[in-house]
């Protein structure tokens, strides 16, 4: 993952949010696999800020077991030595004013101690209320004020709001204090391999782009399944449900990064003029007519792997009548050139029988006459881009049966990229935090394509505030409710399994 070796300016990089699980599960993992990749700068100093009780050493002893737990990498005792002495723990209440001002004076000590030179990350992963507490108090303590032309950054952690409204308010909190070039809002997904791959699967190969329209691809389906339910994070998903959860950010990613146009070239600016062209383009619906393009769902009690598992309104800290979706169908379209009248299939969901996530591009059956006479059977050609778990991609096409006079069978090339011996795909966080020290915001979302991605979600939302599901509407293990199905049997298609 190395960008021609470049090792990133020394810096601090400050979390707020330092004892919390995301913390703990990937940010401490990913920045020790870093320090093994030598990828770290020299002077490079970690603080952790939490509320709860903790010394240096004691953080530095659960961040040790973290990692032992959650890296990708087996843990070199000298490795993690190398990490631990730059890793220090700062307790406060990031409500009120100490903290900040026992703050700022360390981080000028271990600005002469590591030669970081006032350049400071603030990588906020807690409840977005804090957000802009934090920063004016960051600023108002002249924590801010060493900045240079790029620094200080600031990290923002999803959900980035609630809706379009609340959005906007904590986007002008935010940049009350730091420009949009020193903004990172996280979406995970795009520090993910294979979807920084897409575009190269496109645009670095004769074989696909020129098919990549509506003239050769009859509908493509973005799928993202889940087995995990809702777990101990009942209070959050209440409010979010699985359109703002995973929709608004994460399957709309996809669907950009699959349909947006060629970009002039591979600058920052110029992708993401072109992720936002696609989102202004996402057909307008009618509300009333919600139910033939937009299918929700929520898990009832059920069977994962062959264990009996709750329903979503039994898990902790949801409500018993709770009508929050756990899952979400899409037919989407976009309105220009290239995509008009290619539907776009989105699909994810909690508590489904496997844990997965693919985008399926089905091509056009245009085959010779005679074939489709004589063979009722043929399978369209399918290219499968595979993030995850497996990462690779499948191309389904056909072929003679070997041994037959004629038959006609669904023949496939896959290259799995992560079942090579000694590949072992860095985790999205590795590279996000390496692009945020590099100053690289190409795989972070500008606040546009948040203000669109959200104008979509509204109008969905809006929408089905006014009807009320019949929820529990499918068994955890299940793949979802009917409904979701019949969303493509109706157009003459179906939901691909790969
Ligand atoms: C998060 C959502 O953003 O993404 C979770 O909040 C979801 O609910 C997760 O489980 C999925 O991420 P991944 O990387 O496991 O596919």
């Amino acid at each position: 993952m190395k960008k021609n070796n470049i090792q990133p300016k020394p810096c601090q990089l400050v979390i707020f949010g330092g004892t919390g699980d995301l913390t703990h599960r990937k940010l401490l993992p990913a920045l020790y696999n870093l320090t093994v990749q030598d990828l770290l700068p020299e002077g490079f100093v970690l603080v952790a800020i939490g509320r709860r009780d903790k010394t240096s050493k004691s953080y530095r002893q659960e961040a040790y077991k973290s990692v032992k737990e959650f890296s990708r990498l087996e843990v070199d005792e000298a490795a993690w030595w190398s990490l631990e002495e730059r890793i220090y723990y700062q307790r406060f209440d990031f409500r009120e004013d100490p903290g900040y001002l026992k703050l700022n004076k360390f981080l000028q000590e271990m600005d002469e101690k590591y030669q970081t030179k006032g350049n400071r990350i603030f990588y906020l992963t807690v409840a977005p209320d804090y957000f802009g507490v934090i920063v004016d108090k960051l600023e108002t303590h002249g924590i801010l004020k060493n900045a240079s032309s790029t620094w200080p950054r600031v990290v923002i952690e999803k959900p980035f709001g609630h809706d379009l409204k609340s959005a906007r308010h904590l986007n002008d909190k935010l940049t009350r204090v730091f420009s949009e070039d020193r903004i990172y809002r996280i979406d995970h997904y795009l520090g993910k391999e294979m979807l920084q791959n897409i575009m190269v699967i496109r645009f670095a190969n004769t074989l696909f782009e020129p098919l990549w329209n509506n003239k050769y691809i009859d509908n493509v389906q973005i799928i993202s399944g889940e087995t995990a339910g809702v777990g101990n994070r009942g209070g959050y998903y209440e409010r979010a449900g699985a359109l703002r959860d995973m929709v608004q950010n994460h399957m709309l990613q996809l669907l950009t990064l699959t349909a947006i146009e060629p970009p002039g070239d591979l600058e920052t600016e110029s992708i993401r003029d072109e992720k936002v062209k696609v989102l202004k383009k996402l057909a307008d619906f009618e509300p009333d007519k919600i139910d033939d393009f937009a299918i929700r769902g929520q898990y009832g009690p059920g069977y994962i792997k062959g264990e009996k598992v709750f329903g979503y309104r039994e898990e902790e800290r949801t409500s018993p009548e709770s009508n929050t979706e756990t899952f979400v169908a899409l037919k989407l379209f976009i309105n220009n050139w290239r995509w008009a009248g290619v539907p776009f299939y989105i699909k994810t969901g909690k508590r489904l029988p496997k844990k997965s996530t693919e985008v399926i591009i089905e091509f056009n059956s245009h085959l010779h006459p005679d074939y489709l006479q004589d063979f009722t059977s043929l399978e369209p050609n399918l290219l499968v881009i595979r993030i995850q778990p497996r990462e690779g991609v499948y191309l389904q096409f056909n072929g003679k049966e070997p041994g037959s006079r004629q038959k006609i069978i669904p023949v496939k090339m896959d290259f799995c990229q992560n079942c090579q011996i000694g590949t072992n795909s860095p985790e999205a966080y590795e590279r996000l935090f390496y692009d945020i020290m590099l100053g690289d915001q190409t795989l972070f979302t500008r606040w546009d394509e948040v203000e669109y991605s959200w104008r979509f979600i509204d109008k969905l939302s809006r929408a089905w505030e006014r009807i009320k599901p019949d929820f529990p509407n499918y068994a955890a293990g299940s793949k979802g409710p009917k409904a979701a199905d019949e969303l493509l049997v109706k157009d003459g298609r179906k939901w691909w399994e790969i």
